[in-house]
Parts: structure tokens; sequence; C-alpha cells
């Protein structure tokens, strides 16, 4: 890996949706691509930065220079990133499901009718960041809504105990999509940046987080 303004530190990345089972054919998803937080993990390793990516369950290549972890549930996306601490700088860019079922061991049968299935939360990993005796310097959550975007990017910073917030509206095409509009709220500012395909999103954050490392 080629000396950058990353060298020397561990960046941990999580992406992609996570996969809640039912049974044993079934589970409960969503529409996360894992796009953006792969280009982040990329922009990641060329700045330099030794890079852990774990991954919910996507169909894309792992970038150059990146340590992939690939990971279905929630609970086992917080147990990776809790056993690949310490690190720098987390970006929580995963769509990690809020809830799970206990699972059926067998396939439910169709004939038996609808289930009633009967959710329990999954552990909140951004917030379990916030708190942990091994907190990264830099803790950066994404948010995803569809209305009153920065207000809601506000409180998440705030209720998780986040550095920065990556906010973007998802009422659009950007899940799965290939272009992002963010606004990055810090506990100081909010800047609205414009438009751009997720790779260049990627690389400006990495720009700003070295820069606040710095
Ligand atoms: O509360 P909400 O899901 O909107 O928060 C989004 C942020 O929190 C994202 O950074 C996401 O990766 C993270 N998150 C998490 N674990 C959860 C839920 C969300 O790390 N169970």
């Amino acid at each position: 890996v080629e000396p950058g303004p990353l060298t020397g530190k561990h960046v941990l990345v999580t992406a992609g949706p996570t996969h809640e089972p039912i049974d044993p054919v079934r589970v409960i998803a969503n529409r996360s691509s894992g796009k953006q937080g792969f280009a982040i993990a990329a922009a990641a390793a060329q700045a330099g930065a030794r890079v852990t990516l774990i991954a919910g369950p996507v169909s894309l290549p792992t970038p150059g220079g990146v340590a992939r972890i690939d990971v279905e549930t929630a609970q086992q996306m917080a147990d990776a990133v809790e056993e690949a601490l310490p690190a720098d700088v987390a970006i929580l860019v995963a769509a990690v499901a809020d809830w799970r079922v206990e699972p059926s061991s067998a396939k439910l049968k169709k004939a038996d009718g609808p289930p009633q299935l009967s959710f329990a939360p999954n552990p909140d990993i951004l917030a379990i960041l916030g708190e942990h005796p091994d907190r990264p310097t830099l803790l950066v959550g994404f948010a995803a809504e569809t209305q009153d975007v920065v207000s809601n990017a506000e409180a998440k910073l705030r209720s998780k105990k986040a550095d920065w917030i990556v906010a973007n509206d998802v009422s659009g095409n950007v899940m799965g999509g290939s272009h992002n509009r963010i606004h990055l709220v810090t506990k100081q500012s909010v800047e609205d940046w414009p438009e751009a395909a997720k790779e260049d999103v990627a690389r400006h954050l990495i720009t700003r987080i070295a820069q606040e490392l710095e």
C-alpha cells in the first residue's frame, strides 16, 4: 500500500444490509446494496489506512487492500465489529435491521397459514461504539431518512454519541443507485454536499476524516 494521509490508522467500515432469518429459507432484508460502504472502504485503503470491512450479504468484489469479514445478521455484525477494535475511525454505513425474529428451525409451511412473527430489537452497533471503552477516536454514523433529514441526523448524533452523521435522503433512487447527496452533520456544523457518484462522496469523506485526525 502506498503511504497516504491515513497511513498507520485502522479504519473500520460496516456496509450492506443484514439478513435476519425467519426459517432456513426465508429472511427479512432491506434494499442496501453496500455500494457506498464499499466505496468508503476502498477510499480509506487508497489513503493508506489498514481497513477492516464488515459486510452484510452483498454481491460486490472486495476492494484492493481491504480485509473483509462477511456476516449475515445484525448480531454477527455487532460481534465482528467489537472483535475488530481498537480502531482509529469507525464508519458505520450498514443498513442494520432494527429487529430480528426467533427463527424457526424447520421451514414454515404455507398450508399452516401466515406465521405470527414476534420481533426483538437488534443491538445498535453505533450506540454500542459510542459508549465503548475502546471507542474509536472518530465515530461516524449514517442516517438514511425520507423526511426531516438533517434534524433526524442531529438527534441521532446526540442519542448515539457519534462524532459525525452522514445524512442522506433516500426518498429518491439512492438505495442501490450510483449517486448520493449527503449532509455532513457534525457537532458544530452542517455541510450540504453536492450530489456526486458514491465513489466521489467516499473520497471526499476520507479526505475530511484525514483532516480531522491531523
Ligand atoms: O437509527 P438508525 O438505524 O437510523 O441509525 C443509522 C446509523 O446507525 C447507521 O450508521 C447504522 O449503520 C447504525 N446502526 C447500527 N446498528 C443498528 C442500527 C443502526 O450500527 N442496529
